[in-house]
């Protein structure tokens, strides 16, 4: 258990890996909840995802593992493992023993790799939500790591006090009271934004937001200007590394991008690609603007088993009574039984409040690989060819090196 008093151990879904940092035939090592795993794709392009052990002696899969057709093999003594973990060759010629990987079951949405995890590797009673068309433009990736615990990060959804404190929003309102559907909560809030580029007189801006959380490793947060009729939304993917410290993955979508590069000035100058992509950096940047007093206030925050809560609170009880689901058996999660549980609906944060918005550290200092950034906005075919996974086979070919260098 980590200082948070918060458990190590989550059952849930959890972003992992971009897509594009395993291609086929590829293996990459992953630590999730102070597990040693791997995920490997296929020559065949297959994913997968195992235990960081070999069962056959215990050797490390993700210092000794390569793809071999359809299979991993361990070259310590040559055993082979299909992606359902199955041991279906020794290295001897000799007939496999019935060794069995603990496997996971991996999903990929938007370039991104999801794991389940399970303390008792319990098949998944549910499904993250998975990319649903071209309607949403290409994604943006940027990644994040911090101390910190996913229920913290998920419990930002339903933290509207902060929504004036640290992004200097105002007239919060929610929309109604939070909604519980099993696996996922929704919680609607309408407010008015700090105009940062100025345009259309400067005046703050309508927005509606609404945050979807699934599981405690991935919240969709979807934003609507109405004035405009601009819609986007970022996923925000944790996951628990172990020690107290975690990764979270940023991937932000705009909808109808075509018809949102309308809006934008001397439009009709640009290729529509490049509209697109102007659109995007500058969605992203705004976007990143606030993400970061986010990760400021988290990475400096102590979970409070029992806050002292206030009217004018978000449903911070609620949100916690249904958290509980995702944690081991037997595990309480200390409540605050004499408080509201759905905080109070009808409460509107001051309009225009006096807020002085806290001090950020430069970027670099809280993005992991800071060149993850500046590389997204490069076309696509430079950055698939030099910034991916394999890119450092193609480094080596620029450099003349003559062997393959597996990524
Ligand atoms: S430890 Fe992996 S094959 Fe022996
Ligand atoms: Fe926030």
């Amino acid at each position: 258990m980590s200082s948070s008093s918060l458990p190590e151990v989550i059952n849930s879904w959890f972003a992992v890996a971009r897509s594009e940092d395993i291609p086929a035939g590829s293996v990459k090592a992953i630590h999730l909840m102070g597990h040693r795993l791997v995920i490997f794709r296929t020559e065949d392009g297959k994913l997968a995802a195992m235990d960081g052990a070999c069962p056959h002696l215990g050797g490390s899969l993700a210092q000794s593992g390569t793809v071999e057709g359809g299979v991993l093999r361990c070259r310590l003594h040559g055993f082979c493992f299909d992606t359902a973990g199955q041991c279906t060759e020794t290295g001897y010629g000799t007939k496999p023993p019935p060794l069995k990987a603990r496997t996971y079951p991996v999903r990929e949405m938007l370039g991104t790799v999801l794991l389940y995890f399970h303390e008792t590797a319990e098949t998944p009673t549910w499904e993250p939500p998975l990319d649903d068309g071209p309607i949403w433009s290409r994604p943006t990736h940027d990644v994040f790591s911090l101390t910190s615990h996913p229920q913290e990060i998920a419990e930002n959804a339903v933290d509207t006090g902060h929504l004036t404190w640290i992004h200097g929003f105002s007239e919060a309102t929610r929309t109604g009271p939070l909604e519980v559907d099993g696996h996922r909560v929704r919680q609607g809030i309408r407010c008015r934004v700090p105009n940062k580029l100025g345009v259309g007189g400067g005046a703050d801006i309508e927005m509606d937001f609404a945050f979807h959380v699934y599981g405690l490793g991935i919240v969709i947060v979807e934003s609507h200007v109405p004035s405009v009729d601009f819609f986007s939304r970022t996923f925000v993917m944790s996951s628990l590394v172990g020690d107290g410290t975690m990764d979270v993955r940023v991937v932000s979508q705009c909808r109808d991008i075509g018809r949102s590069t309308s809006h934008l000035p001397l439009k009709w100058l640009m290729p529509e690609r490049a509209a697109e992509r102007l659109l995007l950096t500058v969605y992203r940047r705004a976007m990143l603007f606030d993400f970061r007093r986010d990760l400021v206030y988290w990475a400096h925050k102590r979970y409070l088993p029992r806050p002292g809560l206030a009217s004018g609170d978000g449903p911070i009880v609620a949100f916690r009574r249904w958290a509980k689901q995702f944690y081991p058996r037997g595990f309480e999660l200390p409540m605050a039984p004499e408080l509201d549980v759905d905080g109070d609906v009808s409460f509107i944060t001051p309009a225009k409040p006096k807020v002085r918005l806290p001090q950020l550290p430069p970027s670099s200092q809280l993005q992991t690989g800071w060149w993850r950034g500046w590389r997204e906005t490069l076309p696509d075919p430079i950055r698939k060819r030099f910034f991916t996974g394999s890119g450092v086979a193609a480094w080596a070919s620029v450099l003349g090196i003559g062997h393959r260098v597996r990524a």
